[in-house]
């Protein structure tokens, strides 16, 4: 049986740009969010607190934070891969924070210079300090279905580092198949390992569509209870410490299936598309989305 609701984390501003090889102008990063606002997303991942000369795109984060329109009922989480970045982005008016780990020791060590027991002691840092300010936590695994650097990786391994965010105090667990090499087999083999150490309602899935099969791949979740799903606008995206990886699924299609299958999700589609179209034109890039391409031609 699937949820009868589904909570939608829009990645698009954060996953989606931070891969882009120009510098999005921050207007227009601004834009993108307030219009992602309007269609009745419940998140929208805005920006990261990392370091500038790891990802320049993210740079002008305080900016953004600071300039977008808050809707009521949004929240607008940021990443924080350490206490620094929790820092600077509680000080630029962050309110809700991600951190973000991985089940690869060298995809960790690619990513956020480290091991993954030393990510955990900085996660463990940062979720000390949100607690004392009352930010909830949100934790990201990484390479959930497989690794650029490792290859297959284990799923008591994902078992085991979610176990330890969740413990921590993460509310919520994002497992992410950063590469999109994931299937449905595998995908229900991992959450079959991961749900033995953390209840379904505080797991999400994230999914990248390097290979076509994300919207399969969150199906399967779905069918085993999970009920928060990743996607980014037009299918956006790739991860700059993952060559080759493709853009996240698209909301747009996340969307669209849910809606087919009478899951609610409160976004209206159709302004959904509007701020897929907007970014598209002010990249200059066509959509991933193959809802949006059948809609609109672009
Ligand atoms: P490092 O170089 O090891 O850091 O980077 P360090 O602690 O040795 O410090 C070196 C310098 O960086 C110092 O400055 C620090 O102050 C500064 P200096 O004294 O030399 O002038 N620094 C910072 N500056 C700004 N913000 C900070 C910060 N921390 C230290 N937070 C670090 C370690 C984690 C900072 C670096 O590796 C980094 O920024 N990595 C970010 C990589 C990233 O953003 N990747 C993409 C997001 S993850 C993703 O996309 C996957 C996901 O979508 C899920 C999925 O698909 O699987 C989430
Ligand atoms: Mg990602």
């Amino acid at each position: 049986s699937l949820p009868k609701q589904v909570k939608i984390v829009e990645v698009g501003p954060r996953d989606g740009l931070q891969n882009e090889k120009n510098i999005v102008p921050t207007q227009v990063k601004i834009s993108l969010i307030n219009m992602l606002s309007e269609t009745g997303l419940p998140v929208i991942e805005t920006t990261s607190f990392v370091s500038p000369r790891w990802v320049p795109q993210m740079a002008d984060h305080t900016e953004v934070l600071q300039g977008i329109q808050r809707f009521p009922g949004v929240g607008y989480p940021v990443l924080t891969p350490n206490l620094k970045g929790f820092q600077t982005a509680v000080a630029a008016g962050a309110k809700e924070v991600s951190v973000f780990g991985a089940a690869s020791e060298l995809f960790t060590k690619k990513n956020i210079n480290c091991s993954i027991e030393e990510s955990l002691q900085r996660f463990g840092e940062v979720v000390h300090a949100a607690g004392a300010a009352s930010i909830p936590v949100r934790g990201y695994v990484s390479c959930v279905l497989g690794c650029p650097y490792e290859g297959k990786i284990a799923p008591a391994k994902v078992a085991e580092v979610s176990k330890k965010m969740y413990s921590m105090g993460c509310y919520e667990i994002s497992l992410g198949d950063t590469i999109g090499v994931g299937t449905p087999g595998s995908m229900k083999e991992m959450l079959s390992a991961v749900v033995k150490e953390i209840p379904i309602g505080a797991l999400a899935v994230h999914c990248h569509d390097t290979y076509g099969q994300a919207l399969a791949n969150i199906l399967v979740a779905l069918q085993m209870g999970v009920s928060v799903v990743d996607s980014s606008v037009a299918g956006l995206g790739g991860c700059p410490y993952a060559q080759g990886a493709s853009g996240n699924v698209a909301t747009e299609d996340v969307v669209y299936m849910l809606h087919g299958l009478g899951v609610h999700t409160g976004v209206d589609l159709q302004k959904l598309m509007e701020a897929g179209m907007f970014i598209c034109k002010a990249l200059n890039r066509r959509t991933s989305s193959k809802v949006a391409q059948a809609s609109c031609k672009l």
